[in-house]
């Protein structure tokens, strides 16, 4: 969140990275415009998009501004971007940046979390939108 409102980029490369502290990483290109803007920030929303929600990545993706025109969303109680829908929401407070090539290694310490019941994640698998595959029954599995 800027003084000037919400901002926001499509990133693939996010992964959880400690439990005790709470960490998650990410990592920008080099070149990303949005993210010298969070970096100021101080902190930032990690939204898991649900897999319906390929539209949305794209949006995010695209260069340009606007991309939260028309997109719903609410404040988290630490003030951050939530978008409606999402499958899973961390808030975040950027502890530290590390070079990775032409990305920059982000890690950002979970302050708040939140997820919604039955969603699943939406993947991008050699270039394309794809889901999490349906659990074939296996009648040998009691939790099946
Ligand atoms: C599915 C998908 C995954 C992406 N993952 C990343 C990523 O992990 N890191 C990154 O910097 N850009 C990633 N991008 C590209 C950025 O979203 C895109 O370059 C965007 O325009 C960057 O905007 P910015 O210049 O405002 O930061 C991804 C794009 C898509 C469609």
């Amino acid at each position: 969140m800027t003084p000037s409102g919400p901002v926001g980029f499509t990133c693939q490369a996010f992964s959880a990275l400690s439990l005790s502290p709470p960490q998650v990483l990410l990592c920008p290109g080099r070149a990303s415009t949005t993210w010298p803007a969070i970096r100021s920030a101080g902190s930032f929303c990690v939204n898991v998009l649900a897999e319906d929600q390929a539209p949305l990545s794209d949006r995010f993706a695209r260069a340009g501004g606007g991309r939260f025109e028309g997109v719903e969303w609410t404040c988290s109680a630490g003030g951050l971007p939530v978008l409606h829908g999402v499958a899973a929401w961390i808030e975040c407070g950027l502890r530290s940046e590390f070079p990775g090539g032409d990305h920059t290694i982000v890690r950002g310490d979970v302050r708040r979390l939140g997820a919604t019941p039955g969603s699943r994640p939406l993947l991008y698998f050699r270039g394309q939108y794809t889901r999490i595959a349906e659990p074939t029954a296996d009648p040998d599995d009691p939790d099946m």
